[in-house]
């Protein structure tokens, strides 16, 4: 009986009340009554209407403007009417009135919970003097009011002046109007919540109304919050989430949101079930709003730590959360809650690790950095097992690296098996793994990979890491030889000891730990600067024997990466090595041969890399390889890599580049051996080699194709046949051997037609005789060189002008070859090499071919108008070494710069 419950206590401050003032009983007086008409009496005209405070019928006129009524009260329908007039006029001056929704459900006010000042049910009630009751607001503000006005202070309703402004709480009207809040609260959210559970599509408007209804209630105290929960509305909200309307749907995640701030009991409740799931596909909704408003909500929940690890479990919700807190398109409201959400994920472990695989690491740093022991344990296991970009793993080599190495130095075992998996990760680009060089990583890293024994309690697994580590660090070119092993810094990883032990690992280690530190050393002897370390260790140690035997491993990686060793070291040790690879050849060229039928290998590069690397002079070597069939194989390898016949990859150039030195390494033979020449000839390597001299060809291809193309056109001469009557070729009668044009000359011209050779006076072609004028190919050789003399790469330059400088040498006949040249326009840029002095080598070679070509004498009168060819020879002759000032005196004398002196004169002179 809720009469009886507001009642009984009214009555018994009633009774006591002799205390009270009068004004205090009137009011109580008045509010039993009205509350008792209200209950059981609900008929307004039963109400004697002097029970209530008078009111002056023009009141609201008589009111000083500045008491002009707020807008009409929320919760009105007046069911008296003493002040219905009054509520009336105001009304009518508002117009609108408040949301139609709250009207509906809405059980009639008393006149007596009414501040005849703000017209709406009062929250704190006050008594005046006069026994008038007002808010407790509004009255404070009407004296104000009064006395800014300069006037005394008065009752509102009755003009009195008043002798003072003591106001006494009107404690029992307030518990009243309490309790009739209460009662329609729940009177109403019953019925918001019956019309929700009806809801249907159609009504939806009812539905909104319900909806606002629930969201105005939740302002209006935490306590009806509760009264929500314990009406069981929440799951029923929650339902309207997955309404078709949007309307519904965006009213309902702001009702939730309501509906859940501050109260850790319903966000608990809505965390329930699936309703965590379905908050979370609104954050991929395209409609901004509900976003918005999902991400609100969201928020909201997160603050109660339970629903934290749910939300986390949810999958993809971290990354949506992730992705809206760090978009660009999102409004900043979104952005912020999206943050602020994550913030309060990140109490669960597991959020953390979600968020650092979806790009979020701080926070895992953070706690990796601050946590304690078993939480940074946890934290670099994490850390381990993400796939880091590049400029992240800069991030956190600064950020931890220091943190990471000290666990190396003294963690437990776990502790550094996690914090291992990490620094591999970090290492693996060289601007971390120099950082992480900085933290001192190398001391403890070599320590555990050298600790032997079961005392050592460092387990094969991390050993590999240890060494992958190793070989990152290495591999960032580093400069090791300043970083010291040990605090008394006589050590560094360069040291012979420490290569020794090295060495001596890997031949007692596994394969994975073996490929690995094979890996260590071929980083060490990538440089210059540290490989003469690296050899002498190896030397003094005599691991070549074991280092070659790699090469029959049975993990490619290894035989890889002992190939690529092997090669690193050749320039130091290249004897030793041909000698020790003896026995080994024959399974390089297997594996050269074979190569898998989808492409060049890394192994085949590898391979051909490593004998095109030992030195060419090694005649023990090219004998051995010319037995096993290893020029025969690679030149049929090159012409199917010049047809295109063979895939093309990345380890098509280094490929290309070792096959054709090792080529060359033969036509460097060919004077030791008749079978070696008569191979070049059936091979027909000469038109191969000029093959490979074309435009845009890789360097190193061009470079050892004109090397080759020389070697082979000094054997022209002792390979070509001199017909019976020598041909009538000679210099006196060039028509014109033009330097800047060509025109062949008429002796050409009729030897030519002979079958014979102008340069070398026999019958000659490339293939047969290797004979670079009388190509095969068209002239190609020649054409070819020539566009050579404009690389870029002086090496490839200097090698194809001495391929040309064989046509105008000695013992052949040399002008014309000077011809055959003029007609290639070779004379031009040979020319120009002269006047460009870009390296001493060139110079020398120029200036030879240059006196050479001078000493035709028509060319000779041409040059002579061109100072620049004066002035180069000139520089020459002034700063070149010994034999170039010869060269270089010897042409000017064909420009007549210099007097012909006698020739005793001569001889005299260039005696020594
Ligand atoms: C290493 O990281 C830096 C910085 O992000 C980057 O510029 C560089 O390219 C990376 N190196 C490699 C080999 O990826
Ligand atoms: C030509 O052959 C002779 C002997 O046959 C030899 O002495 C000479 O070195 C050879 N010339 C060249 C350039 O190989
Ligand atoms: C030519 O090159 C050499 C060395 O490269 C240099 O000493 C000399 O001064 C150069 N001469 C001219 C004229 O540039
Ligand atoms: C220099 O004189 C000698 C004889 O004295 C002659 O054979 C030679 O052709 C002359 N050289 C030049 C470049 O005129």
């Amino acid at each position: 009986m809720k009469f009886l419950a507001v009642c009984l206590p009214l009555s018994a401050q009633l009774s006591s009340a002799d205390s009270l003032s009068l004004p205090s009983k009137q009011i109580i007086v008045q509010v039993v009554v009205a509350v008792a008409v209200h209950f059981l009496l609900p008929v307004p005209w039963l109400l004697p209407s002097s029970a209530f405070p008078s009111i002056d019928n023009s009141s609201p006129a008589a009111l000083p403007p500045c008491c002009t009524p707020p807008p009409p009260p929320p919760l009105h329908r007046s069911s008296s009417g003493l002040l219905s007039s009054l509520q009336q006029m105001a009304r009518n001056s508002d117009g609108d009135l408040e949301e139609y929704s709250t009207e509906l459900y809405q059980e009639a006010a008393f006149d007596a919970f009414m501040c005849p000042l703000t017209k709406q049910v009062m929250q704190d009630p006050v008594t005046i003097e006069t026994g008038q009751t007002f808010e407790h607001e509004a009255i404070l503000k009407w004296f104000r009011e009064c006395r800014d006005n300069g006037r005394k202070p008065t009752c509102p309703l009755t003009q009195r002046e008043l002798r003072s402004t003591d106001i006494t709480p009107s404690i029992a009207l307030r518990n009243v109007i309490d309790e009739w809040r209460a009662r329609n609260d729940e009177k109403e959210l019953e019925k918001a919540c019956s019309a929700l559970s009806l809801h249907h599509e159609s009504a939806e408007d009812e539905t909104l109304r319900a909806l606002t209804y629930i969201s105005q209630i939740c302002q209006r105290s935490g306590a009806k919050k509760n009264l929500v929960r314990d009406q069981g509305i929440i799951p029923v909200l929650a339902d309207m989430l997955k309404s078709s309307s949007r309307r519904v749907r965006l009213k309902s995640l702001q009702v939730l949101r309501a509906v859940v701030e501050d109260n850790d009991q319903n966000k608990e409740e809505l965390g329930k079930g699936d309703t965590v799931r379905t908050i979370i596909k609104f954050l991929s909704n395209e409609h901004i709003q509900e976003r918005e408003l999902a991400v609100s909500l969201l928020y909201e929940l997160s603050e109660y730590e339970p629903v934290c690890e749910r939300i986390g479990a949810v999958y993809g919700a971290i990354l949506l959360l992730v992705g809206m807190g760090s978009s660009k398109s999102e409004n900043m409201m979104a952005v912020d809650k999206a943050e602020k959400t994550l913030k309060n994920l990140e109490k669960y472990d597991t959020n953390i690790k979600q968020m650092a695989e979806n790009g979020r690491l701080q926070p895992l740093l953070t706690k990796l950095l601050q946590g304690g022991p078993e939480v940074q344990v946890t934290m670099a296991e994490y850390l381990g097992e993400l796939a880091l970009a590049n400029d992240v793993k800069v991030v956190v080599a600064e950020q931890v690296g220091a943190l990471l190495v000290s666990i190396i130095k003294t963690g437990g075992l776990p502790a550094r098996e996690a914090t291992l998996k990490a620094l591999r990760e970090m290492s693996s680009n060289e601007s971390s793994a120099k950082i992480l060089l900085q933290a001192g990583i190398l001391p403890p890293l070599v320590k555990d990979l050298f600790s032997v024994g079961a005392s050592s309690h460092f387990p094969m697994r991390l050993k590999e890491v240890s060494a992958t580590i190793l070989a990152n660090l290495v591999a960032s070119g580093a400069s090791f030889r300043s970083i010291p092993l040990d605090n008394a810094g006589r050590q560094t990883l360069l040291s012979e000891d420490v290569v020794h032990s090295l060495l001596h690992l890997i031949s007692n280690t596994g394969p994975a730990v073996e490929c690995k530190l094979l890996n260590v050393l071929v980083g060490l002897t990538s440089s210059p600067d540290t490989t003469p370390d690296v050899v002498s260790a190896i030397k003094s140690s005599g691991a070549t024997i074991s280092l070659i035997q790699f090469l029959e491993a049975a993990h490619r990686e290894i035989r890889v990466e002992s190939l690529k060793l092997l090669r690193n070291v050749s320039p130091y040790m290249g004897a030793e090595l041909g000698d020790a690879l003896g026995g080994h050849l024959s399974s390089l060229l297997r594996v050269i041969s074979d190569g898998g039928g989808g492409g060049v290998t890394e192994e085949q590069a590898a391979a051909v890399g490593l004998l095109g690397d030992l030195p060419e002079g090694d005649s023990k070597l090219t004998r051995q390889l010319f037995e096993l069939g290893a020029f025969g194989t690679l030149s049929s390898k090159l012409a199917e890599l010049r047809r295109g016949a063979i895939r093309g990859n990345r380890y098509t150039t280094p490929l290309t580049d070792g096959m054709v030195k090792v080529m060359y390494r033969l036509t460097c033979a060919l004077k030791d051996a008749p079978e070696y020449v008569e191979f070049a000839r059936e091979a027909a390597l000469a038109p191969l080699f000029v093959e490979l001299i074309q435009v845009n060809g890789q360097d190193t291809v061009q470079l050892y194709s004109a090397l080759a193309l020389e070697k082979l056109s000094l054997e022209t001469r002792n390979r070509t046949a001199i017909p019976e009557p020598p041909p009538p070729a000679a210099s006196g009668l060039l028509s014109c051997a033009c330097l800047f044009g060509s025109t062949s000359s008429t002796a050409a011209a009729a030897a030519r037609q002979a079958g014979v050779c102008r340069v070398h006076g026999g019958f000659c072609s490339l293939r047969e005789t290797f004979c670079l004028a009388e190509g095969g190919l068209g002239g190609k050789a020649v054409e070819r060189l020539v566009a050579c003399l404009d690389h870029l790469n002086p090496e490839v330059v200097e090698a194809a002008l001495a391929a040309l400088s064989t046509l105008v040498g000695d013992g052949v006949d040399a002008a014309e070859g000077v011809v055959v040249l003029g007609e290639a326009e070779g004379l031009r840029p040979v020319v120009d090499i002269l006047v460009e002095n870009r390296t001493e080598a060139l110079r020398r070679r120029a200036v030879w071919v240059v006196e050479r070509i001078l000493r035709v004498e028509d060319i000779a009168k041409e040059v002579a108008a061109d100072q620049t060819v004066a002035s180069a020879l000139v520089e020459a002759y002034r700063n070149g070494d010994p034999r170039t000032r010869h060269t270089a005196e010897r042409a000017l004398r064909h420009l007549d710069r210099i007097p012909n002196f006698s020739s005793a004169f001569h001889a005299q002179a260039r005696r020594p």
